[in-house]
């Protein structure tokens, strides 16, 4: 079993302005361990909204903390902090990046990212109060999604093909409201197969994890130069 990286060193404070490693967190990590042995070589890593660092700190653990570039975006500033914190005190080291989803580094990262992880503010909220969210708000940015909770997912959805190497796999956190199987669908449109890896109810919640990749035939076309 891997170990919950440790966030001991952020403070209730910290908590105030940065999401706290919650259900939606752990069972992304429960879905991530599950998958270790497929992600283990994984050379780019990308998480998107990463909070406090613990997802990327749990996947320096899994790929190896020498054996990957770990780029973290997020909006919040005091998150890109935490996650550089996080980073040091899990011996992994974390390149928090200041962006919107990956404006920063796109086009640098085209079919680069081997592994894109995504806990995404999904909770579903009218529009204005999402919008607002994104533009100024500090903790709201971390749950409120708009319409069908998906404002914010679904920008990078549009991007994701983009963005995955021939072997890339991406992550995404999820509930009913998102309409998880709808999301398949369209992605599938876009080239990418997927799939519900996990599930669990924590309270009110009903939690997905998503995981999507290359459909396997155009898998090996693409890493498999010979005719
Ligand atoms: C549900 S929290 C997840 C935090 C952490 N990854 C975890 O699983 O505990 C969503 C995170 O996405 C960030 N976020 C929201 N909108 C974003 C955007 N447009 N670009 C980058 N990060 C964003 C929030 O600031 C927040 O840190």
């Amino acid at each position: 079993m891997i170990p919950t990286p440790t966030t001991s060193h952020l403070s209730a404070a910290d908590f105030e302005s940065v999401y706290e490693p919650a259900e939606d967190t752990f069972i992304l990590l429960d879905a991530l361990e599950q998958d270790a042995e497929l992600l283990k070589g994984s050379r780019l890593v990308l998480e998107i909204g990463s909070g406090s660092g613990c997802v990327s700190a749990f996947l320096g653990a899994i790929c190896g903390p020498s054996s990957a570039l770990y780029l973290c975006t997020d909006l919040n500033p005091h998150a890109a902090r935490c996650t550089a914190l996080t980073g040091q005190s899990n011996s992994v080291p974390l390149d928090p990046v200041l962006t919107d989803l990956t404006s920063a580094l796109h086009p640098r990262l085209e079919h680069a990212v081997d592994l894109l992880v995504f806990n995404p503010p999904y909770v579903e909220t009218d529009d204005a109060e999402a919008f607002d969210a994104q533009e100024d708000g500090v903790i709201e940015r971390a749950w409120a999604g708009g319409i069908g909770g998906m404002r914010v997912t679904n920008r990078l959805l549009e991007q994701v093909e983009t963005l995955l190497s021939p072997r890339g796999i991406f992550y995404l956190v999820a509930v009913p409201e998102n309409k998880p199987l709808q999301i398949i669908e369209d992605m599938k449109a876009r080239g990418l197969h997927g799939e519900i890896t996990l599930k669990r109810r924590a309270g009110r919640e009903h939690l997905h994890i998503l995981r999507f990749s290359r459909p396997a035939e155009s898998h090996t076309a693409v890493d498999d130069p010979t005719p």
